[in-house]
């Protein structure tokens, strides 16, 4: 079978790196892939990521048996209800389910229908509501977020008035993430622990994917501006049976339920952001698509054939596999980016090391994943602000970081920087075992 990735990030390498070793498949091509998924397959540089008309093109072309759409904005756009139009299986929702990202306001008010715990919000679209609200508020910081899709930058901790009304007017009245800022959210600051938790369904059965800590913001000690995400770590020791209990009877399943009962199909990935509060875990935000990083620490620990578990998705057979194995090992990602990122960042800068950085350890120990990568004659240049991420699989989180920094270590270009606690995340919480 060959398999078609829509994409050209991170997570997309990492899963056509995954689904490439799988015996079910003969080739992965993808469109319009980077660097990187040209070396696990072929690229389809022509076709556009987010175009339908020729994503099905390309899909009956190459004589495709599963899509696996990576990014949330094809997804919201109603990709993969085209496809699946056309008869092709597809791996990801359509324009309905991916509402659940798409729009925050969509999703605050979905959960709050079925009273799925979640911080408390208001909404607003105007900007002088916004700030009259702000003014009375005596509980900081509060968090602010954009309604629409906004590449991962819609979303703001503000820690006093002035601070607040600035980001409502870079959003509202500056458009600084234009039609993404027409409305906004005012939400409640929750206290706790993150955790990105990964679902595969096909609208019925749930797959838990193991958990994974992912560090948004640019600087060491959670510090900085968010980012897409700076680095991974997996499995999350500090997330304990009861806790992981609680997400699937609290969040999990009566979101699947939320989903039915409102006419929403939803067959792809549902990655829950949460926080696990001391009164239990609450939702942040959910996606409608595999995280990145995150996706690239999942695929490096997940050891059965992932092909059965998304053509399972796709088909609506997912009961029908049992659990998949995990890698018991622990996994560290580092994000290397272009300087400036998350701002305006440097583009352009040859880039050397990948090959001495998968030298390290033995067999696959280090694996780097490419992002923000483009190919020139001989050379590989920068094009993006996350620019690759580097994995290593280790006996223990020391191990895997060692490994991890060891190979970001091999790796150059000029202005790349990395943080440099990925996995350190001290823990203050008791999630129960
Ligand atoms: N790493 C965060 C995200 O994928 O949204």
């Amino acid at each position: 079978m060959k398999v078609l990735i829509v994409g050209s990030g991170g997570r997309e390498h990492a899963l056509a790196w995954k689904i490439a070793q799988s015996p079910l498949v003969d080739e992965v091509v993808s469109a319009p892939g980077n660097p990187g998924t040209a070396t696990v397959g072929r690229n389809l540089p022509e076709v556009n990521g987010e175009d339908a008309t020729a994503l099905v093109r390309a899909a009956k072309e190459e004589q495709v048996g599963l899509v696996v759409i990576g990014p949330e904005a094809p997804l919201c756009i109603g990709v993969a209800d085209a496809l699946r139009e056309a008869g092709i299986p597809v791996f990801g929702p359509g324009k309905a389910g991916a509402q659940l990202e798409g729009s925050k306001l969509f999703a605050k008010e979905l959960l709050d229908r079925h009273r799925i715990p979640t911080g408390s919000w208001k909404r607003f679209d105007r900007a002088g509501a916004a700030k009259d609200y702000l003014e009375n508020l005596t509980a900081w910081p509060q968090v602010i977020k954009a309604d629409g899709l906004a590449a991962g930058k819609g979303v703001f901790i503000v820690s006093d008035k002035v601070e607040a009304c600035a980001v409502v007017d870079q959003i509202m009245e500056e458009r600084h993430l234009g039609d993404a800022g027409g409305e906004i959210l005012i939400e409640e600051f929750l206290v706790g622990h993150e955790v990105s938790i990964h679902v595969v369904t096909d609208g019925e059965t749930l797959l838990l994917l193991d958990p994974v800590e992912d560090h948004k913001q640019v600087g060491e000690g959670d510090t900085g501006a968010m980012t897409g995400g700076m680095g991974v770590s997996s499995p999350v020791g500090w997330l304990g049976r009861r806790a992981t209990r609680q997400i699937e009877q609290r969040i999990l399943i009566p979101m699947m339920h939320a989903l039915r009962v409102e006419g929403i199909p939803y067959q792809g990935l549902l990655y829950a952001g949460l926080m696990i509060t001391e009164g239990g875990p609450k939702v942040l935000e959910f996606n409608c698509r595999f995280g990145d990083p995150e996706t690239q620490a999942i695929m490096r620990r997940f050891q059965s054939d992932i092909v059965p578990y998304l053509l399972g998705a796709a088909t609506g057979t997912l009961d029908k596999e049992s659990p998949p194995e995990w890698d018991t090992r622990h996994c560290i990602g580092v994000v290397m980016c272009a300087e400036g990122y998350p701002g305006s960042y440097r583009k352009g800068d040859p880039i050397h090391g990948i090959d001495r950085a998968e030298a390290l350890g033995t067999g696959d120990d280090v694996v780097v994943f490419q992002a923000g990568t483009k190919q020139d004659g001989p050379d590989l240049l920068t094009s993006g602000g996350r620019v690759l991420c580097v994995t290593a699989l280790g006996d223990s989180l020391h191990d895997a970081r060692e490994a991890a920094y060891g190979g970001a270590e091999r790796v150059r270009w000029d202005g790349a920087f990395t943080r440099s606690d990925i996995g350190l995340r001290p823990v203050t919480i008791s999630t129960g075992n």
